[in-house]
């Protein structure tokens, strides 16, 4: 089959994408004006002249700024199927969505009304974009333990709108052991679970997410490369890792794209896939992540087939659906 091109981009499922990093400059000033908030920038060129980032905490520091222009119901539906519009037309056909609802509650914008929002844009994303979705809820593991049980105390009315949970914002410092009790509690919810784990962490982070918290994948993963023994298991157990090429560049997790593990985990046997993470923040969207690594990495086109058949085999859909998003 001949390679696809820009106009016709390889399928994919987008597996690590916070919904909060998908607010481009415009439809933050769009929304701040909706909303009456006021933004310290100027414009949106002087925002973007703000997207330089020296490490993991600098990002989130604007993120959860610019977050704040984020209040109703329709401002949620708004910035969800923006994402959705713009995901498919790079070829995801399968989204399985972050939010951080205490980064909204904490505002005194009501949980409900987070998910409302999400909710009625996924609702009507397959018949709009073509693209089925998951909602993973995620708790700020710099937040206390006690406010993660009380977001997922306030989620119960919701949960039927919830596939899983999982666990981000800043790592170091805050091991995954710390929300043992909240995994187990939304496992017996029924509900999958996933955690960031080596993005600036060591890789025992990873190791602790997989043991004490039971994670099914590792959002990043990127350090497991330091420790050959976590490595083995990973390739063992066939724990996905959900890798965001163009957000290590910006966030300083890799000096340049051409420096990669990428191609090593590949060769490692690892089930690595490939996502956006932030993609308003970062400078791309999945299909662009694709794009640079293909390019940087000089990947061929059996191992960019391999990464896309990687998402959907990481995904979590049922088998009937894996061969219909297909
Ligand atoms: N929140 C949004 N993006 C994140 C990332 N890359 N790591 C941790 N927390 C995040
Ligand atoms: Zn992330």
């Amino acid at each position: 089959t001949p390679l696809p091109t820009a106009e016709t981009p390889l399928p994919t499922a987008e597996l690590h994408l916070h919904i909060e990093g998908t607010l481009e400059p415009e439809l933050a000033f769009a929304l701040a004006a909706r909303n009456g908030v006021r933004l310290p920038y100027a414009d949106t060129e002087a925002l973007r002249r703000a997207y330089r980032f020296e490490d993991l905490q600098s990002f989130l520091d604007l993120y959860y700024e610019l977050m704040g222009v984020l209040h109703t119901v329709q401002d949620f539906e708004d910035l969800a199927d923006a994402y959705l519009a713009r995901a498919a037309a790079q070829g995801v056909r399968h989204a399985e969505i972050f939010f951080d609802p205490q980064a909204h509650t904490a505002r005194g914008v009501p949980i409900g009304t987070v998910i409302e929002g999400l909710g009625r844009a996924l609702d009507r994303s397959e018949e709009r974009h073509g693209v089925s979705t998951r909602l993973i809820m995620c708790f700020l593991r710099d937040e206390s333990a006690e406010s993660a049980l009380a977001t997922l105390e306030a989620a119960t009315p919701y949960l039927h709108r919830l596939t899983g949970v999982g666990l981000d914002s800043a790592e170091v410092g805050h091991p995954p052991a710390k929300f043992a009790e909240v995994y187990a509690a939304a496992g017996a919810l029924g509900l999958r679970k996933v955690a960031h784990a080596g993005e600036e962490g060591p890789p025992a982070y990873i190791t602790e997410a997989l043991d004490v918290l039971g994670v099914e994948r590792i959002d990043h993963g990127l350090r497991a490369m330091e420790d050959p023994a976590l490595v083995d298991r990973l390739v063992r157990d066939r724990v996905p890792l959900t890798l965001c090429p163009l957000s290590n560049v910006r966030l300083r997790a890799v000096a340049e794209l051409a420096d990669h593990p990428l191609p090593a985990m590949l060769a490692a046997g690892l089930l690595v896939t490939v996502n956006s993470d932030d993609p308003a923040y970062f400078g791309g969207y999945a299909g662009d992540n694709y794009d640079a690594v293909r390019e940087a990495l000089r990947l061929a086109p059996e191992q960019l087939r391999e990464l896309a058949a990687n998402s959907f085999r990481a995904a979590f859909l049922e088998d009937d659906e894996e061969r219909r998003t297909r």
